[in-house]
């Protein structure tokens, strides 16, 4: 198995894994299975190293303090592949940003703006707290922790990115973070995410129950596949619309730094969807899976009509929810699921762009493309 991974482009599609299907071991989490492995040492039973092929995704009972042998190299590569996106906010200038923001922008364009912002403050925390606390410890391979892990200090970068593009600007930010509550088309998005994920999030939740894996797998698939791979992916483009105009260029580069992190997110969360479903001998159930996708579209597309109540140069409500639908397409794909909107047109060719800095190294011109350690990514 080649486990290196390269990314012609940062949204790759995912190579679907191999691995081979075997029943579920009594054991729920990865706390359970430390406390199992450090019983049976002290007991004295087997202290044979690790064989990868013991390892699964949930419920395994393989110590889960031995990082190799790897069953799933590709963890480990995303791990790496990760640690050459870095940068913090600081880094990167916002001094025009602050002008852009008291004098060049519209009241239309600051909605959208201050908008953009408010939903991902929110977004940021929720997906870390979701990763920490309820993903993460359902892992039974250190390999997919170490990741995750990872995952988690980006959820909180990306946090601090926001807070501080709120400060250097001057947003009120008890207003800002408060928002979500009470504008309904933002709070719509993240009552979404809630219902969807909330039951994961309990550590009692028992995933020996089939209905309980496959209501995780549902969950997590929405998570990578959607809350990430659609609704991070396309969230920044009403903010890149705005760079693209020579507008905010700061904001807008953090947020690059940010999408190569959630493109990573999404490709890692979908790929232990799918070994997950194919380890545990499992499908989800096409119904709740297209549900899921209709309920999403239409909490996007109120969320558009909201922060795009009035359309600024170059982007409006119908295509920010058209290429919502273009790229839920594609996520469906790297899942090996059904399109869920057949016939969706890329109107923001753009926008992939945005994810792919190699494109933009004569465009920009900025330090995104020549600072440190985004040079040692592995192009081809
Ligand atoms: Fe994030
Ligand atoms: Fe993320």
């Amino acid at each position: 198995m080649n486990a290196k991974l390269h990314f012609d482009d940062w949204d790759s599609p995912v190579t679907p894994p191999a691995a081979p299907v075997a029943t579920p071991s009594p054991v729920p989490t990865a706390r359970a299975a430390f406390a199992t492995t450090l019983g049976a040492a002290t007991a004295g039973a087997s202290l044979a190293p690790v064989n990868a092929q013991d390892k699964r995704i949930v419920n395994g009972q393989a110590d889960v303090n031995q990082l190799a042998p790897f069953k799933y190299p590709w963890a480990w590569e995303f791990f790496l592949n990760a640690n050459k996106n870095h940068w913090t906010p600081l880094e990167v200038s916002m001094a025009q940003d602050v002008h852009d923001y008291q004098h060049k922008l519209t009241p239309a364009e600051r909605h959208v703006f201050e908008n953009v912002l408010a939903y991902l403050t929110t977004s940021d925390i929720l997906a870390m707290r979701n990763i920490g606390l309820a993903v993460m410890e359902k892992m039974s391979a250190p390999e997919l922790q170490i990741y995750q892990a990872r995952q988690v200090y980006e959820e909180a970068l990306h946090t601090w990115t926001y807070q501080h593009c709120i400060e250097t600007l001057g947003i009120d930010q008890q207003e800002i973070y408060n928002r979500y509550r009470v504008v309904p088309a933002i709070h719509g998005k993240i009552a979404l995410a809630n219902r969807r994920l909330e039951r994961v999030m309990r550590s009692d939740f028992d995933l020996r129950d089939r209905d309980n894996l496959h209501e995780f797998a549902l969950s997590y698939m929405f998570f990578a596949g959607i809350f990430e791979g659609c609704w991070f992916y396309n969230g920044f483009t009403p903010i890149f619309a705005l760079q693209r105009r020579g507008l905010m260029k700061g904001t807008a580069e953090q947020l690059q730094y940010i999408m190569r992190d959630e493109v990573l997110h999404c490709a890692f969360g979908i790929r232990v969807v799918r070994e997950l479903l194919k380890e545990e001998n499992l499908t989800l159930d096409p119904v709740q899976v297209k549900q899921l996708w209709d309920e999403a579209e239409a909490a996007e597309s109120a969320y558009a009509q909201y922060i795009l109540r009035e359309p600024i140069l170059g982007y409006n409500a119908d295509l920010h929810s058209a290429q919502f639908r273009f790229i839920a397409n594609r996520r469906a794909r790297q899942l090996g699921l059904a399109e869920p909107f057949p016939g969706a047109e890329n109107v923001l060719p753009w926008l992939d762009e945005q994810a792919n800095m190699r494109k933009e190294k004569n465009f920009f011109e900025t330090r995104v493309t020549e600072y440190q350690s985004g040079g040692g990514l592995s192009w081809d």
